[in-house]
C-alpha cells in the first residue's frame, strides 16, 4: 500500500527507527533549523518538532522527510538497505509509468478539516521556521509542491519552489525564469495583467514531493507520474478559491493568486548549492486567499544547505534518470548516470560503453543546449562503477588528460543566477560555462598500449581469482 499522507509515512520512519520526536520546545526562530543542518550534517534521522515557542500544543513542523537514501528507499517502499543504483533502477522503471489521479469530493478530503478564508485568512496561526540566520523572512515552503495551470490546456504544472511570508495574507516567491511556473505564467498570466491562482501544498505523501523536484516535461501532469511511482492513484481534491486540484491528505494548502501588477522582495535564503544566495531580489507576489488545513497541521520544512539533505538526494534521483534518458536520445553511448548528492547538480558522472573526444563533445552538447543547473561532467568508461565516488575519483586522476581531455563552451541567457562561482555580471546576464572531462581511454588506442588496472579483479587471471575467493573465509581476514 502507497503512502497516503506525510503522516502515515512518519509512522513507518519511527517503527525503522528513521524519527526523532522533539518534545522539548523549540523555537521556531532559528532554532528548528539549526537543529536540522546539524542532523543532516550527521546524517541524522527525520525530525517532528512536536512543540513550538509562540504556538498551541498540536502545531508542528517536520524535517528531513526523505533526506537520507534510507528514507528514500522507504518512501519508495523498497529495502532500506536499497543501494543507490537499485533505487535508481526502480524510479527509472517506474517513473514514466502514468496513473491518473483520483479525485475525492471535498467532504472526504483531510486537508480540508479547517478552512481560513479571504479575511480570515492568518498565516502566522501556522509555525513558519526562520530557517537559517540571514534568511529574509520566514519560509512556508520549502518542502512543498506548488501547482499552477496553463488555461488554454488546462495542464497543471507541479514544481517546488520557495515562498517566504510577508505579512498574515502574503507571500513572495522566486521560480526562475527557466522554470515552468515561470512559462506559464509569463505566457497566460502576466501579459494579460490576470492574477495566476497558485496552491502551495505542505505535507502531501513523500513521493508526490520527490516529484515536485523532477524536471518533468511541460505538458506532462505530474500527478499521474506520482500515481506510477507508487502503484497506485494520487487522490486529489479541488481548491476552495481556483480549480486547481492539490493532493486531498495533505498537511496544509495556501490558495492564492500571483499578483500581475505587484513584486515583492524575496531572499536572502541559505540556498540548494550550500550557500546563502546573494541580497534581496524582486519576487513574485501571492495574495493569500484561503488556507485550508488538518487538525494538528504539520508544516514541512527543510533545513537547506550543505549536502546531503532532503533537495541533494532527491535532485540527485530525479536528475540523474532524466539525465540518462535525454544522453541516450542524443547519441551518447551511455550506460548510467550518477549526480552525486555532494555536487549538487553541479557535478555530474556519466559512463560510457565507448569514450574518446566525440563522445565527451556530445555529452557536452547535450548539457549546452538545454536549461543548464550543471556545469561539470566527468565521462568514464564501462569498466568505472560510476555510483562508487573513490572509482570516479581515480579514473579522472589517471585518465583524464589535462591538455587534450578537457573540453568547454560558455553560452549565455540560460545558465543558473545560484550558482556560486559566477561573478556578478555572470549572474546578471545569465552567462554559464560548462566543461566535460574526458576521463576514458581514447577509443583508437590498440588494446596493448591501455594500462591494465592493477585492482583484485583486473590486474589477476581467473584462476587465481577464484582461488583466493573460494578461500577467503580460511585466511581469517574479516571484510
Ligand atoms: C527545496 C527546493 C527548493 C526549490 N526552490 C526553487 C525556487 O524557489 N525556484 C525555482 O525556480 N526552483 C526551485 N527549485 C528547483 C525546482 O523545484 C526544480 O527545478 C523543478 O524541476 C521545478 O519544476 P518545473 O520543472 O515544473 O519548473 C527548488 C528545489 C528544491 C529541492
Amino acid at each position: 500500500m502507497a503512502f497516503n499522507s506525510h503522516r502515515d509515512f512518519f509512522e513507518v520512519l519511527e517503527k525503522e527507527g528513521e524519527l526523532a520526536r522533539v518534545k522539548k520546545e523549540v523555537d521556531w526562530d532559528g532554532e528548528a533549523g539549526a537543529i536540522g543542518r546539524k542532523t543532516y550534517e550527521n546524517q541524522g534521522p527525520a525530525i517532528l518538532f512536536e512543540k513550538i515557542k509562540d504556538y498551541p500544543e498540536g502545531y508542528r513542523i517536520s524535517n528531513g522527510t526523505t533526506g537520507t537514501w534510507s528514507r528514500v528507499a522507504l518512501s519508495m517502499e523498497m529495502a532500506k538497505k536499497a543501494s543507490v543504483r537499485e533505487i535508481y533502477q526502480e524510479y527509472e522503471k517506474r517513473v514514466d509509468i502514468k496513473i491518473p489521479p483520483k479525485i475525492l469530493k471535498k467532504s472526504d478530503a483531510p486537508c480540508k478539516e479547517n478552512i481560513m478564508l479571504g479575511d480570515e485568512v492568518d498565516l502566522h496561526q501556522f509555525p513558519m521556521p526562520l530557517i537559517h540566520e540571514g534568511d529574509g523572512g520566514r519560509y512556508v515552503g520549502t518542502w512543498d509542491v506548488v501547482i499552477n495551470k496553463d488555461p488554454e490546456t488546462n495542464w497543471q504544472n507541479w514544481g517546488m519552489y520557495r515562498f517566504m511570508a510577508h505579512t498574515k495574507n502574503w507571500l513572495t516567491g522566486w521560480p526562475q525564469t527557466t522554470s515552468q511556473f515561470a512559462f506559464i505564467m509569463n505566457k497566460s498570466y502576466l501579459p494579460y495583467n490576470k492574477p495566476m491562482p497558485v496552491a502551495i501544498v505542505l505535507g502531501a505523501d513523500p513521493l508526490s514531493h520527490i516529484i515536485a523536484t523532477a524536471g518533468i516535461k511541460p505538458y506532462e501532469n505530474e500527478a499521474e507520474n506520482v500515481g506510477g511511482l507508487r502503484g497506485q492513484a494520487v487522490e486529489l481534491v479541488q481548491c476552495e478559491t481556483s480549480d486547481l486540484m492539490v493532493p486531498a491528505h495533505a498537511e496544509i494548502v495556501i490558495e492564492g493568486e500571483v499578483m500581475p501588477d505587484q513584486i515583492a522582495p524575496d531572499g536572502p535564503f541559505g540556498e540548494y548549492p550550500g550557500y546563502r544566495s546573494g541580497t534581496m531580489c524582486a519576487g513574485v507576489a501571492v495574495k493569500v486567499t484561503a488556507v485550508t488545513y488538518r487538525s494538528k497541521p504539520i508544516v514541512t520544512m527543510i533545513a537547506l544547505g550543505t549536502p546531503p539533505d532532503d533537495s541533494s538526494i532527491a535532485a540527485s534521483l530525479t536528475a540523474a534518470v532524466a539525465m540518462k534518458k535525454g544522453l541516450m536520445r542524443h547519441g551518447v553511448p551511455v550506460t548510467d548516470v550518477y549526480v552525486p548528492p555532494e555536487g549538487v547538480t553541479h557535478l555530474i558522472v556519466i559512463g560510457v560503453t565507448k569514450g574518446g573526444t566525440e563522445t565527451t563533445r556530445k555529452v557536452l552538447d547535450y548539457f549546452t543546449l538545454r536549461r543548464i543547473m550543471t556545469n561539470k561532467h566527468i565521462v568514464v568508461d564501462a569498466d568505472v562503477d560510476v555510483f562508487n565516488m573513490a572509482e570516479v575519483l581515480h579514473c579522472f586522476a589517471t585518465r583524464c588528460h589535462p591538455g587534450r581531455g578537457i573540453l568547454y563552451e560558455w553560452y549565455e541567457g540560460r545558465s543558473n543566477s545560484l550558482t556560486p562561482f559566477y561573478n556578478p555580471e555572470e549572474r546578471k546576464k545569465l552567462k554559464g560555462c560548462s566543461v566535460a572531462f574526458d576521463s576514458t581511454w581514447p577509443p583508437e588506442w590498440e588494446k596493448e598500449i591501455v594500462p591494465i588496472k592493477s585492482s583484485f579483479k583486473t590486474i589477476f587471471g581467473k584462476e587465481i581469482i577464484d582461488k583466493v575467493n573460494n578461500n577467503w573465509d580460511t585466511y581469517g581476514i574479516k571484510l
